[in-house]
């Protein structure tokens, strides 16, 4: 499963791409003025440290709009993928979109699988379900993950699903478990996955212990 970071703060996109493991970076409205800067200055250094795809989000609302955002993002960085909410007017523009080679879409606020099945259908190339506000809600969001990958597989559908609005690491090993192709994760979380206190616990012991072997404060030296 590819790990994308949900965030656009570019300290923390370093953090996570130097550990080796970072394969892409979404970012909302929301995220987008937590970073307090230029929305395409920002875009444009995050597309710098991750190779992989970028997500930039459209505000319009008709069909025309989103088409021309979607082109003005896209047109930024080769990593910019242009994303657009889950609205009638989203999938119009989704299929206008669909065969300009320059312009990738993460179809975005998917709830359902319904949504999902559209989106896949319109021609994004990837569909993003958001599970933690599905639980806040009282759902199963997990649930959406296991419809979505059955129904893509069933159908042979391209589109990548990116498990999104991951609250913690029990979200990532479910998204891994059901099949989802990407999750996107707030750094946070990222961190947590990280860690374990028997592994802290552990090293401790080690770094204790390594005190007494005899020539321990030189042999690794170089
Ligand atoms: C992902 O594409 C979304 O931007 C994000 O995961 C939403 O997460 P939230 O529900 O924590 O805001």
């Amino acid at each position: 499963m590819k790990i994308f970071l949900d965030t656009a703060i570019v300290e923390e996109i370093r953090e996570a791409a130097s550990w080796g493991i970072l394969d892409g970076v979404t970012t909302n409205p929301s995220l987008a003025a937590q970073s307090g800067r230029s929305f395409k200055e920002n875009i444009l250094e995050i597309c710098e440290i991750v190779d992989g795809p970028v997500s930039a989000e459209t505000v319009g609302l008709t069909a025309a709009e989103i088409v021309s955002e979607a082109r003005l993002v896209c047109s930024w960085h080769r990593h910019v993928v242009a994303k657009i909410p889950c609205i009638s007017e989203g999938l119009k523009a989704t299929r206008a979109l669909k065969d300009d080679p320059n312009v990738r879409v993460n179809m975005t606020l998917v709830f359902s699988a319904n949504q999902g099945l559209l989106a896949a259908k319109a021609g994004a190339n990837f569909v993003s379900p958001f599970i933690g506000r599905l639980d806040d809600a009282g759902h199963d969001g997990m649930e959406l993950i296991r419809d979505l990958v059955a129904i893509y597989d069933r159908y042979g559908f391209d589109a990548e699903i990116i498990t999104a609005s991951v609250r913690h690491p029990r979200h990532v090993v479910g998204a891994a478990l059901a099949g989802s192709h990407i999750a996107t994760i707030p750094f946070k979380v990222l961190q947590k996955m990280a860690r374990h206190p028997l592994t802290d616990v552990g090293l401790a012991r080690f770094l204790k212990d390594w005190e007494k072997v005899p020539d321990h404060d030189t042999i690794l030296k170089g």
